[in-house]
């Protein structure tokens, strides 16, 4: 069996609920497409979960055609999609061109991802037009941290909510083939899913746009920074690697590993 494809993606609007996670490397990556996911992004949240940066701004391109490299390698069924990271399509349209089809051509993902609304339509089409499936994203976008000053919910107020709707309906426009909705209240969410063609994959953004999308380091319990309120932990793995390390750190210190069962004759 092929990869889920962006027609398959967009087939699935109103049928069946659209499960996306993240992944950065060749286990996580080989974990969440034997756990069944349709769609794994290779966020820019590696900047803050992989590398251990304040916040996403400093991931380069390098990083993202080196991860998604590892990730295509890892998976077999999902459909990849590779995050642009921050000033990789924001200068020019030729800029997010280039970046956007060199990604493609390094590393097999199916299709990239990109931050923004209105702002970013023409940029959007430039790239669809060249045949580069594009995902949009838009409520907080992580790369605009600065200018929105901090981690806050969009669309709370009527005139945020009326932004919102525009940057959707701009980003489907414009051909995106689906919209990540991050920190939006639900009825907007849900609003925007039923105003949308396209799907719409929401995080912290409700119950009922029509996918649902986590990174998997906070999911599994491999980032012990901070936990948004949208996130379900499903297993937490952080205390029993810990403990794992602890129990081998004092084994090599008193002796008792290796045993003969480790050895060679
Ligand atoms: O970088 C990322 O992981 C993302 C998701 C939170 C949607 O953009």
């Amino acid at each position: 069996m092929g990869r889920v494809t962006t027609v398959d993606v967009v087939n699935m609007k109103g049928k069946q609920k659209i499960v996306m996670l993240t992944a950065y490397d060749y286990p996580s990556a080989r974990l969440v497409d034997d756990g069944g996911v349709d769609i794994i992004l290779v966020g820019d949240s590696s900047g803050t979960v992989i590398a251990g940066y304040e916040n996403t701004l400093p991931v380069t391109l390098d990083e993202t055609v080196y991860h998604t490299k590892a990730v295509m390698r890892g998976s077999k069924r999902a459909l990849v999609v590779a995050d642009m990271p921050f000033m990789s399509y924001q200068e020019s349209i030729e800029q997010a061109r280039r970046n956007a089809g060199m990604v493609m051509k390094e590393t097999g993902c199916q299709a990239i991802k990109l931050e923004g609304g209105e702002n970013m339509k023409d940029v959007i089409k430039a790239i669809v037009d060249i045949d580069i499936p594009v995902m949009a994203h838009i409520g907080l976008t992580p790369q605009s941290i600065h200018r929105i000053g901090g981690y806050k919910v969009k669309g709370k107020t009527d005139a945020e909510a009326e932004k919102l709707l525009a940057d959707a309906q701009a980003v489907a426009d414009a051909g995106a083939f689906s919209v990540v909705l991050e920190c939006v209240p639900e009825k907007v969410a849900t609003q925007i899913t039923e105003m949308l063609s396209i799907p719409t994959i929401g995080i912290g953004a409700g119950r009922f746009c029509d996918g649902q999308v986590l990174v998997y380091h906070d999911m599994v319990g491999l980032f012990d920074r901070f936990r948004p309120r949208f996130v379900k932990q499903y297993v937490n793995v952080w205390p029993q690697i810990l403990d794992a390390v602890k129990a081998y750190t004092q084994e090599v210190r008193d002796g008792t590993f290796p045993t003969e069962g480790h050895i060679f004759k």
